[in-house]
C-alpha cells in the first residue's frame, strides 16, 4: 500500500464517518442514515446494518413520544410489529432490520432509533424522519376600501396558505418589490400572521399586511408569495394573484369634455358629454343646460340625435361633501345644421324642345355653405341657379340640388326635379353602312328622340322591322336584302308625332370587303372571328412554306390563289377588324387580288 492509496481510503473512511452515523460498542456497529426526507403520502425506507450479525442479534427499533416507545423488533426470522402506536398499520421490519413506513404522515416527522441487544453489547443509531408537503398556491383576498391618508393604519389584505409541512412563510410584495416583515405594530406598515396546524398535521398560514396608504398607492399592485421547503435543501415559492386596492381619496379636480364624439357637433348626431373628478370613488354629479336642471347618469349626459335647439352652455357640478369648495365645469355646445334646401319652382317641368328651363335653389346653415346642381355625377352650376338654354332631348332627366356645410362634414341636404322634353321628333346622325355586295343583307339602326311613341317610316319598306324603347329614346331597327336601286339611293328613316317629323337618309356605300350589318354584331362574334382569321392565316402560312419547300413558287401561288380567294368571301368581316396583323393579310390579300384581276 503506497502514500496515495493510503491517503485515499482515509479520505473515504472520513466521508463515510461523515454521511453516516456509526455507533460501535464493543466489536458490534450499527449503521443508520442521520436523515431520510420524504413527502406526504409516499413510502419511506430507514436501514439499519448491523455487523457482524450473529443469530442472537435482537433490533428494535423506538421512536419518541415523550417517553421511548418500541414499535417493532426482530430476531432472525422472528419479527413483530407493536400494537398500539401511530405507526402500528402503516410499518414493517425487514430481515436486514430496515424499517419501511408505507404513507408518511406529517406526524411521522420524528426521532427513529434503530437499537442492538447483543451479549457484546447495546450499541444503537437515530435517523430523524423529515416530511414534506407543498402548500397550496396562496389566495390573496381584500377587505373594504381604505380611505387614504388616515392617521392608522389599515388591512389592505390577507394572504392564505393551506396544508404546507413543514410551516411555510409568507413574504408581502408591492410593485414587484417585496416589504420586509415588520411585526411591530407601531409602525405605519405590518404583517399580522396566524398559522393554524390542522388535524392532517399540516399547516395553514394566514398573513394580514396593513398599511397608511397614500393616494400615490391606487395603481399600486400587490400580492404575496409562499416559500417552502422540499427534499434536498430546495426552497420553492408560490406567487398569488394580484389585487389593487379600494383606495378612497377625496376629488381635487373635475373633467367635463365631449365623449365619443366627432367635432363638430352637426344635427342628428349623439352627443355624450362626460364628467369625471380625479378623486375615487366618483362624486354625484349634477348637469344644468343654460341654466336649468338636466337628467345626466353615472357622471355621462347623452343627447340623442341633437337640435340646433340642444346648442348650450351645459354645466356639470360634482357633489362631493368631503370637499368644502365647489368643483364645478362648462361645455358651450355648439349644433351646425343646414336646412333643407328650397327649390323654386318646387315642381318638375315639362318643356318644349328649344325653350329654357330654370330652376332656383337656396338653403341656410349655420356656416358657410355651397348650393350645387347636379345631374348623375356632373355639377352644373355652383350659384343656386340652374338655367338649360335651347333644351334638346339629351337634357331630360333628373336634376339634384345639393347644399353642403365643407367644414362640417356629412352635413348635406338635398332636393330633385325631374325636367321632362317634348317637341317634334329628333333623328340622331347614323353612321355611314358599308354593303358587302348586291344582295347582302344590311341591318339598319335608326335612333329617335321623342316624349311620346313616335311612328317610323322607312322608304323603302319591307325587310324585318323592329322598336325598342328606353326612356325617350325610341330605336327602330330594319333588315333588308340589298338591291341596287337601294345601294344607289340609300334607305330613308322618317318620323313622326304629334309634334312633327324628322327623316333622315342612310347612306350606303359598296365595299368590296366589309359590311357595317355584320360588324355590329358584338364582341363574341368578333373573337369566334379573330380564331378563324388565325387558323386561315396558319393554314396560308404552312402553305407558302410548302410551296416554298417544294421550290415550284409559280405553279404552286396560281394554284393557291383560288382557295385564298373562296376563303377570302367567307371571312369577309376580317378586314372590319383592323387589327395590325389584319392589315398585313389585307395588303397580302389585294395583292394576290391584283394578281389574279
Ligand atoms: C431528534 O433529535 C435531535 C437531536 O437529538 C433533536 O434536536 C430533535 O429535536 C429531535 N427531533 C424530534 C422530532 O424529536
Ligand atoms: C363610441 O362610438 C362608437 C361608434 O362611433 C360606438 O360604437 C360606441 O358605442 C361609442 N361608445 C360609447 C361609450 O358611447
Ligand atoms: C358659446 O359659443 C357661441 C358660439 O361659439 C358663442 O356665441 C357664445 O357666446 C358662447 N357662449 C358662452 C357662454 O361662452
Ligand atoms: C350662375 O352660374 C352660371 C354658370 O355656372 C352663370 O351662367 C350665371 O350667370 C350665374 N348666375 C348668377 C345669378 O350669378
Ligand atoms: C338649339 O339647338 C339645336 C340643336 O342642338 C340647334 O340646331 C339650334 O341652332 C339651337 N338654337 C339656338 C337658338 O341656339
Ligand atoms: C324623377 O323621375 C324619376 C324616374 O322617373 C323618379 O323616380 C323620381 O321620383 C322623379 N323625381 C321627381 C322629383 O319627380
Amino acid at each position: 500500500m503506497d502514500g496515495i492509496t493510503h491517503g485515499r481510503t482515509l479520505l473515504l473512511c472520513t466521508l463515510l464517518l461523515w454521511v453516516f452515523q456509526v455507533v460501535s460498542s464493543g466489536n458490534v456497529n450499527v449503521v443508520v442514515k442521520p436523515k431520510v426526507e420524504v413527502l406526504k403520502g409516499k413510502p419511506a425506507t430507514l436501514p439499519c446494518t448491523v455487523t457482524p450479525l450473529t443469530t442472537g442479534t435482537v433490533v428494535e427499533w423506538y421512536i419518541d413520544l415523550g417517553t421511548r416507545t418500541r414499535i417493532a423488533f426482530r430476531r432472525g426470522t422472528e419479527k413483530l410489529v407493536d400494537a398500539g402506536t401511530p405507526l402500528s398499520d402503516r410499518i414493517d421490519i425487514g430481515e436486514d432490520f430496515t424499517l419501511t413506513i408505507s404513507s408518511v404522515k406529517p406526524s411521522d416527522e420524528l426521532n427513529f432509533t434503530c437499537q442492538v441487544s447483543d451479549p457484546a453489547g447495546s450499541p444503537d443509531g437515530t435517523t430523524s424522519l423529515k416530511v414534506f408537503s407543498e402548500p397550496e398556491h396562496p389566495k390573496l383576498t381584500t377587505s373594504q376600501a381604505i380611505s387614504a391618508g388616515t392617521p392608522s393604519s389599515s388591512e389592505v389584505g390577507t394572504c392564505e396558505t393551506k396544508n404546507g409541512h413543514p410551516l411555510p412563510r409568507i413574504v408581502w410584495f408591492r410593485d414587484a418589490k417585496p416589504l420586509p416583515e415588520v411585526k411591530d405594530k407601531r409602525e405605519k406598515t405590518y404583517m399580522v400572521t396566524k398559522q393554524v396546524t390542522e388535524t392532517s398535521g399540516l399547516i395553514t398560514v394566514m398573513s394580514s399586511l396593513y398599511m397608511q396608504p397614500t393616494k400615490e398607492d391606487k395603481d399600486s399592485e400587490f400580492y404575496c408569495t409562499v416559500e417552502y421547503s422540499m427534499p434536498g435543501n430546495k426552497i420553492e415559492t408560490k406567487d398569488s394573484n394580484r389585487i389593487k386596492i379600494n383606495l378612497n381619496y377625496p376629488s381635487g379636480t373635475i373633467k367635463f369634455s365631449l365623449f365619443n364624439a366627432t367635432v363638430p357637433v352637426k344635427e342628428g348626431d349623439t352627443v355624450t358629454m362626460k364628467c369625471e373628478t380625479d378623486g375615487n370613488p366618483q362624486p354625484l354629479f349634477e348637469f344644468t343646460k343654460n341654466g336649468a336642471d338636466v337628467q345626466g347618469k353615472d357622471g355621462l349626459l347623452i343627447l340623442k340625435s341633437v337640435k340646433r335647439s340642444d346648442a348650450a352652455l351645459y354645466k356639470c357640478t360634482a357633489l362631493d361633501f368631503e370637499i368644502d369648495f365647489i368643483l364645478e365645469k362648462t361645455i358651450n355646445l355648439t349644433v351646425d345644421y343646414i336646412d333643407p334646401v328650397n327649390v323654386t319652382p318646387a315642381e318638375s317641368k315639362v318643356v318644349m324642345l328649344g325653350d329654357k328651363a330654370t330652376w332656383q335653389c337656396k338653403t341656410k346653415a349655420s356656416r358657410a355653405h355651397t348650393v350645387q346642381w347636379k345631374k348623375g355625377s356632373e355639377v352644373l352650376s355652383q350659384n343656386g341657379t340652374l338655367s338649360i338654354q335651347n333644351v334638346s332631348y339629351q337634357n331630360a332627366g333628373e336634376y339634384v340640388c345639393v347644399g353642403a356645410v365643407p367644414s362640417v362634414p356629412g352635413l348635406t341636404s338635398q332636393a330633385s326635379v325631374n325636367l321632362t322634353v317634348k317637341g317634334k321628333p329628333v333623328i340622331d346622325p347614323p353612321a355611314p353602312v358599308r354593303v358587302g355586295k348586291e344582295g347582302d343583307k344590311v341591318t339598319l339602326m335608326c335612333v329617335a328622340y321623342s316624349l311620346t311613341s313616335p311612328d317610323f317610316t322607312w322608304k323603302p319598306s319591307g325587310g324585318e322591322q323592329s322598336i325598342m324603347v328606353e326612356g325617350n329614346k325610341w330605336v327602330s331597327t330594319l333588315t333588308l336584302k340589298t338591291t341596287a336601286d337601294i345601294i344607289n339611293n340609300g334607305v330613308t328613316c322618317k318620323v313622326n308625332n304629334e309634334h312633327g317629323t324628322d327623316s333622315m337618309a342612310f347612306p350606303l356605300s359598296l365595299e368590296q370587303v366589309g359590311s357595317s350589318a355584320e360588324a355590329g354584331q358584338g364582341g363574341s362574334s368578333a373573337v369566334v372571328i379573330a380564331v378563324v382569321v388565325c387558323v386561315l392565316l396558319l393554314l396560308l402560312l404552312v402553305g407558302l412554306l410548302y410551296c416554298l419547300s417544294k421550290n415550284n413558287k409559280l405553279s404552286c401561288s396560281k394554284k393557291d390563289t383560288k382557295e385564298v380567294n373562296s376563303g377570302m368571301t367567307n371571312s369577309s368581316v376580317v378586314m372590319e377588324l383592323k387589327t395590325d396583323k389584319l392589315n398585313e393579310e389585307d395588303g397580302l390579300l389585294n395583292k394576290k387580288n391584283a394578281t389574279e384581276q
